[in-house]
């Protein structure tokens, strides 16, 4: 069975990108399937993952044209042979009005209905969502069985992540009852901060179930990541060291929770 993971918060500068790219690339180095979903207008999950910059490359062949068609297939990029890509652009900004005026169906269960068609070719299936609470945002989580929700070390993210769990519970009430909150994850911690130390044990006091042990600090080479691209890169070692104990708590807790099933 697919296990397809969402990082959301309706905030921006977070690190959904990065991680969720981080976490795709990751996983289909160990050996896994994995289809990377661009569920943000900005298309930077789609230059990241294919170090493509110019957007325009994909024009007419990306999530949306999918989600009109109601079948990922046609618009699949294979990025290596574990590695494939569901690419976005700006026109994903139009999908609300093609799911209010078009779209004939429950319009939270469109990309759902998209990805079914290629379940049975993956073992992950990674979606990266925009800053906001939109129809993007709540199609991805209706897909999902898992969702980790990104937490930057700031007042403005703290004040996000309530409103973020009730939307994950209300779709999940609503929409999609196999849908689990993986964790939260701390990110973009700064050690030097005290105000940063001090939000990463506030969240933990708050929600000690879901957060993730790892904390993610702010690191150059990390952030040097979209520059220098994920393959060849001679600071990975140092890059991805914190992606990779995230990524082994996370599929800890994915496999767990199927075990207890
Ligand atoms: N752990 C990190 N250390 C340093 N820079 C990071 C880290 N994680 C993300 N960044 C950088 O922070 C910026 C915002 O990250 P991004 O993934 O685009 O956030 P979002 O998708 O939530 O808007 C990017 O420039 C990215 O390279
Ligand atoms: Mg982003």
């Amino acid at each position: 069975m697919t296990t397809t993971i969402t990082f959301g918060i309706q905030k921006g500068g977070v690190g959904k990108t990065l991680t969720s790219g981080v976490t795709a690339y990751l996983l289909s180095e160990a050996g896994y399937k994995v289809l990377c979903v661009d569920m943000d207008s900005q298309g930077n999950l789609t230059q990241f993952i294919s170090g493509i910059d110019d957007l325009s490359e994909f024009e007419n062949e990306t999530v949306l044209e999918a989600i009109k068609e109601q079948d990922a297939r046609p618009y699949i990029k294979g990025i290596s042979e574990n590695l494939h890509l569901l690419p976005s652009d700006d026109y994903l900004a139009t999908i609300g009005q093609f799911l209010y005026q078009e779209y004939d169906g429950n319009r939270s269960l469109a990309l759902h209905h998209t990805l079914e068609p290629v379940h049975k070719f993956y073992d992950f299936i990674i979606i990266d969502t925009p800053p906001a609470l939109s129809e993007q945002t709540i199609n991805a989580l209706s897909t999902s069985t898992h969702v980790v929700i990104m937490f930057e070390t700031s007042k403005f993210c703290y004040s996000a992540v309530p409103r973020f769990i009730d939307t994950v519970l209300t779709t999940k009430e609503r929409l999609n009852p196999d849908l689990e909150i993986a964790g939260i994850l701390r990110t973009l911690a700064d050690a030097k901060r005290v105000d940063s130390q001090a939000m990463i044990q506030l969240i933990e006091n708050e929600y000690p179930n879901y957060v993730f042990d790892t904390v993610i600090h702010r690191r150059a080479t990390t952030g040097r990541l979209p520059i220098y691209g994920l393959v060849n890169n001679s600071e990975s070692n140092q890059a991805f060291s914190y992606h990779k104990s995230f990524v082994k708590e996370l599929m800890d807790r994915v496999r767990s929770e199927k075990t207890n099933q």
